[in-house]
């Protein structure tokens, strides 16, 4: 028995907005025994089991009374490599960002799209991470998750997360299923994705004609950081709403009055909207009320300027998204994980 439980932990440090609430029990997971055991803890207690990654697609209304495990597992290892293609596997714990930087040194390509992103590796699945015209069930090989109901290891292929548009398996069955590791099927060769967006261009301001995989991520570093806050700055959970998917009549209808919409073709006579762009249009890039905000920057992003209350940036989010409903007829969803 080795979990060190703590009570009221505040969980300011282990949310990326910096909202200070308290948790009522507090541990972090190594392995998978330590998580095991906070099942068991939480059920003897009489608890709820809220477990959590790097804390940066999560908002915090109030204390929270569970026991909050934080799962701080680590290790990355090659499991097999066949010609090229290389099958790596990482503990839910380990950091994402410095993961993709593993891989790169290691001369594997595919994850340099997902360059920057905060979070850890078993987080990832959840929201089906994306960036850049990647996401990571492209390069997803399975993950072993342990069975909240029944306490038993069970392994997921791609198709049995179902994962979708910043969605999966495990954001639907929220509390069944506790990641404890993830496989990557990872490439020696590169084939790398430069259509999205300012990519291509940035490499050419790099000077860069030939790029390499370690270029790519580069100049995705450059890009992102520009344009998002970094937490250990400014408090966000990076896109605080996803880009709404809805009918092409609609998107059309807006486009007969606003010219300059930003969309994109998602198929079945569908069009994804930029959120950013309704929302800068509605006027809310850079507001500011309290310590709660919309960025600058990137509108997409809510941010805590220091002492916002969850509650705070939960009711400016239901503001905006009253507001562009009001506008453009369109509803935003909230990406992150409010509770
Ligand atoms: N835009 C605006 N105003 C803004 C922000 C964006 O007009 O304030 C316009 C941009 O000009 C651009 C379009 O919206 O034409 C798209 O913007 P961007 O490329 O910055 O991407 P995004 O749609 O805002 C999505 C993801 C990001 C991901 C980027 C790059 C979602 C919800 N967000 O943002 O993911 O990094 O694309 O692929 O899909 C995250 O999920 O936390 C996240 C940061």
């Amino acid at each position: 028995m080795s979990l060190n439980l703590q009570s009221d932990v505040s969980l300011k440090a282990f949310n990326s907005f910096g909202v200070d609430v308290r948790a009522r029990l507090f541990a972090e997971a190594h392995d998978d025994e330590d998580a095991r055991e906070a099942l068991s803890l939480a059920a003897q207690r009489n608890v709820p089991l809220l477990v959590i990654g790097g804390g940066s697609n999560l908002l915090l209304t109030r204390d929270v009374e569970a026991l909050v495990l934080r799962m701080a597992s680590r290790g990355i290892r090659i499991l097999s490599e066949d010609g090229e293609q290389v099958l790596v596997e990482a503990e839910a714990g380990e950091p994402w960002h410095p993961f993709v930087q593993w891989s790169l040194a290691q001369g594997l390509n595919g994850l340099e799209n997902l360059s920057l992103i905060p979070g850890t590796v078993g987080a990832a699945p959840m929201q089906n991470i994306g960036a850049y015209g990647v996401e990571i069930k492209d390069l997803f090989a399975g993950l072993t998750a342990l069975d909240r109901q029944t306490g038993e290891l069970r392994d997921f292929t791609t198709e049995e997360c179902a994962f979708a548009y910043r969605d999966s398996l495990f954001k639907r069955e929220v509390g069944r299923w506790l990641i404890l590791r993830v496989r990557f099927r990872l490439s020696r060769l590169a084939s790398l994705r430069l259509d999205y967006g300012p990519v291509r261009q940035r490499l050419v301001e790099m000077g860069i004609e030939v790029p390499t995989a370690t270029d790519v991520s580069q100049a995705i570093c450059a890009i992102r950081s520009e344009k998002l806050p970094n937490p250990v700055e400014l408090g966000n959970a990076g896109s605080f709403f996803k880009n709404p998917v809805v009918p092409f009549g609609l998107a059309e209808r807006i486009r007969a009055e606003h010219a300059d919409l930003v969309s994109y073709p998602a198929g079945d006579g569908l069009s994804k909207l930029a959120a950013g762009w309704l929302i800068e249009r509605a006027g809310w890039k850079g507001f500011r009320e309290g310590d709660a905000g919309v960025h600058r920057l990137q509108a997409l992003v809510l941010v805590n300027y220091g002492q916002a209350t969850g509650t705070q940036l939960l009711q400016l989010a239901q503001r905006i998204q009253a507001d562009i409903r009001a506008r453009f007829g369109v509803e935003l969803e909230i990406e992150p994980n409010v509770l």
